[in-house]
């Protein structure tokens, strides 16, 4: 069979590593894409937001499944334009995809179902806003409602940082039109877990548990970013952690979307805090993570292309994940200056040593092939994931492959996986 993947990230690449492995995929093509993924994929190039062009391309090459891996094409409505072309394609309808598009959508679904998260206010009011912080409890966490990048989220520590924060989102709309409508939301400490799942509509099937380091800096420090590294499985998702969502969180996000008119078929990301009170949810995705693909997928025993098949056709009831017994740590090799502002064009050495080396993937974000060889072409430029039978041998191992690569204005957190040793 032809896959089509949309998107070009590290995400898109651990996806089509994925693919690849399926005895049932022939040929695979990737919209955009990037040099990595050329090795795998033909990579096109039409852009993630080209509808038109990817529906003309799908019919013309006899796609016989297109997988959506980014947030913006399905918050966008790329999936009822492919289908409503006949074309089969694995992710959320635009109803769907709203649980990621905005946040006013997502935290009105959990209160109205009670699925537990921050207690919160919407506003599309700044002065309505700003008379609620005078009497809201510090520090508060100011959302813009729309995508921004991960990068619309302001944790204010007093009312001064928060009047300002409402300025920032809604009035000088630093995160554009998503900053129209805002949600306010109290502050919650505790450990992040991110989890993904497969969903086809109406049951949903859990994958191995990621952790996130968002900051740019170590220590958790510096600005939000995509991502800097993950781990996976998380030593902080335990049993009774997992019981806890399975109870109170996943079966009822699925239920909650289907009862409102919106079956979610696709992959639900949650971003999950551990609070003294047990879970929260404290954002959710409509795709899979990025860069925790990079090291859930590489773990998945099951065929990609079944898994995707289940979740389109509805029957994922008849589907078990399996998992690898083993963990995976995934560190990002960035362009110094990420997420601010950083050189791109600097030749990549070193990527052979990866070639046929069982457990170390070097899953290229951005990166673009000219004729000088491969390039930096992004802020983040390649994430280098290995595995181990342990979280400590993985991230040793994925720190001894970071070495194996070079570039001008390479830059990586040292403390990726840290927190394993506090576990
Ligand atoms: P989000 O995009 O909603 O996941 O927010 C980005 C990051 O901001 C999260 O990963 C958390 O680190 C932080 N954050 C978001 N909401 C809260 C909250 N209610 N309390 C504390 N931190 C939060
Ligand atoms: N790693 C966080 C995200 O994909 O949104």
């Amino acid at each position: 069979m032809k896959v089509l993947i949309v998107g070009s990230g590290g995400r898109e690449h651990a996806i089509a590593a994925s693919v690849a492995k399926s005895p049932q995929v022939d040929k695979i093509y990737c919209a955009p894409g990037n040099a990595g993924i050329g090795q795998l994929a033909e990579c096109v190039p039409i852009g993630a937001m080209e509808f038109d062009r990817l529906v003309a391309f799908a019919r013309e090459k006899e796609i016989d499944l297109t997988i959506v891996g980014m947030d913006d094409p399905l918050v966008g409505g790329l999936v009822d334009e492919m289908e409503a072309a006949g074309l089969r394609v694995f992710g959320p309808r635009k109803n769907a995809a709203i649980l990621e598009g905005s946040k006013a959508f997502s935290k009105d679904l959990m209160k109205k179902y009670h699925i537990p998260t921050a207690d919160y206010e919407n506003f599309d009011d700044p002065e309505k806003a700003l008379a609620y912080l005078e009497k809201a409890k510090m520090p508060v966490v100011l959302k813009a409602d729309g995508l921004a990048l991960g990068k619309g989220v302001l944790i204010c520590q007093t009312l001064e940082e928060a009047k300002k924060g409402v300025k920032t989102i809604m009035e000088d709309k630093k995160f554009g039109e998503a900053g129209s409508r805002m949600v306010v939301e109290e502050f919650m400490t505790g450990r992040e877990v991110s989890v993904l799942s497969f969903v086809d509509g109406k049951t949903i099937r859990i994958m191995s548990s990621a952790q996130d380091h968002k900051r740019a800096l170590d220590g958790d420090k510096g600005l939000n970013t995509g991502g800097m590294g993950t781990f996976s499985p998380s030593p902080f998702y335990t049993p009774q952690v997992d019981a806890f969502c399975r109870k109170y969180i996943y079966q009822a996000t699925v239920d909650a979307m289907a009862a409102e008119g919106r079956p979610f078929k696709g992959v639900i990301f949650f971003g999950l805090m551990l609070t003294e009170n047990g879970p929260r949810v404290l954002e959710y995705n409509a795709r899979f993570g990025d860069p925790e693909a990079q090291v859930v997928l590489p773990r998945m025993k099951n065929d990609m292309i079944d898994v995707v098949n289940a979740c389109i056709d509805g029957t994922l009831d008849q589907t078990d994940l399996v998992f690898e017994d083993n963990a995976a740590v995934c560190v990002v090799l960035a362009s110094k200056g990420y997420p601010v502002s950083y050189e791109k064009g600097f030749v990549i050495e070193g990527l052979e040593h990866f070639d046929g080396k069982e457990g170390y993937y070097c899953f290229h974000a951005g990166t673009k092939q000219t004729e000088e060889g491969i390039v930096t072409n992004g802020g983040r430029v390649l994430g280098v994931t290995a595995k181990g039978q342990d979280l400590k041998e993985a991230r040793s191992n994925a720190y001894r492959a970071t070495e194996w690569v070079s570039f001008d204005n390479k830059y990586m957190r040292r403390d990726i996986g840290k927190a394993i040793d506090e576990a």
